[in-house]
């Protein structure tokens, strides 16, 4: 059996190497001693048993169990369809996203309206299982397909001047019937400060589960933010706008006591009317004596991610 992955050498450094290594060999550890610890992700074991090339990233979970697609395509947050969770999988079934425009504005020195698949065309395809946690205190982990948001805004070369990205989401009341409703000043609004948006984490999705990003999961693409809270990570883009003001993001705006702009995943700061020290995790079995698991800072990719923050208050800029 073949457990040292075959990372293309100019993918990765050494460091990320010796890391999959020792995660592999953990695997593989795993397997040897029985089903008494908990088990790796079967996706992980299926590609090595099959040779095949994995994902050679390091923040990739390959030792993580993955969230059946299922679970992960039928309890959504999109509000633009519906507020039940169920609901945006049955109403969200006959939403065409194609074709699809981008419209890119503000400090950026290539603006202009872009058609989806021409502004992404041959931007490096990967795929990410990222944990997902939901500032409702719920958590899956999905394979996502798309590419480092990086890559899209060194196409699109903003201005110096930039700080911030700011997107949104597509307002069309017949397309997405709930915004006849005033549920959430629409359209639905979100932003990254661009060192946040230049992190190689920050991902843009276009599929999850190696198909395309299913409509109640924001087709036909998404941010994922995986160190945050799931709100930041807004679905079915129709603008990117590059600006020096910190943007407005919608659950900011509809009440700024409970969530904040950054919203990074913080055990140690609670939502003020629930804790956010564990979480549910959606599909799991859940023990009979643990029943949750414990939330990690930056939902576990402190790592990569914490810099960011270097001397931030970040109980005040929550
Ligand atoms: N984007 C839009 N446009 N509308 C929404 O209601 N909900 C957010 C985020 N992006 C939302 C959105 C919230 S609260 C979460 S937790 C995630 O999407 C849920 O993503 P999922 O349904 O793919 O799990």
């Amino acid at each position: 059996m073949k457990f040292i992955p075959d990372c293309h050498p100019n993918e990765v450094t050494d460091e990320d190497i010796v890391r999959h290594r020792r995660r592999f060999l953990k695997n593989a550890g795993i397997l040897a001693t029985s089903g008494f610890l908990p088990g790796c992700d079967s996706r992980a074991e299926e590609k090595a048993q099959h040779n095949q090339k994995p994902d050679c990233k390091p923040y990739n979970l390959l030792c993580e169990e993955v969230t059946a697609e299922k679970y992960a395509t039928s309890y959504n947050n999109f509000y633009e369809f519906s507020l039940l969770k169920d609901g945006p999988a049955r109403l969200a079934k006959d939403f065409n996203p194609h074709p699809w425009e981008v419209k890119v504005a503000g400090l950026v020195e290539q603006p202009g309206t872009y058609d989806l698949e021409k502004l992404i065309a041959g931007l490096p395809n990967e795929e990410r299982i990222y944990r997902f946690r939901c500032v409702e205190a719920w958590s899956m982990v999905i394979p996502w397909n798309g590419f480092a948001l990086h890559h899209l805004i060194r196409r699109l070369k903003p201005l110096s001047s930039a700080r911030y990205v700011a997107f949104e989401t597509l307002y069309d009341p017949n397309r997405m019937p709930n915004q006849h409703r005033h549920v959430i000043p629409w359209p639905y609004r979100e932003g990254l400060r661009m060192d946040e948006a230049m992190n190689e984490l920050a991902f843009m999705a276009t599929g999850m589960y190696g198909k395309p990003l299913p409509n109640q999961n924001g087709a036909p693409i998404r941010l994922v933010v995986p160190w945050k809270y799931g709100f930041k990570s807004i679905k079915s883009i129709v603008a990117i706008h590059f600006t020096d003001k910190q943007p407005v993001n919608s659950w900011h705006q509809i009440a700024p006591q409970e969530y904040g702009f950054y919203a990074n995943v913080n055990p140690a700061v609670d939502h003020p009317r629930w804790s956010q020290a564990s979480e549910r995790r959606i599909g799991a079995k859940a023990s009979l004596f643990n029943p949750r698991i414990k939330t990690l800072p930056f939902n576990g990719y402190g790592e990569y991610v914490a810099d960011l923050y270097k001397g931030m208050d970040l109980r005040r800029f929550f």
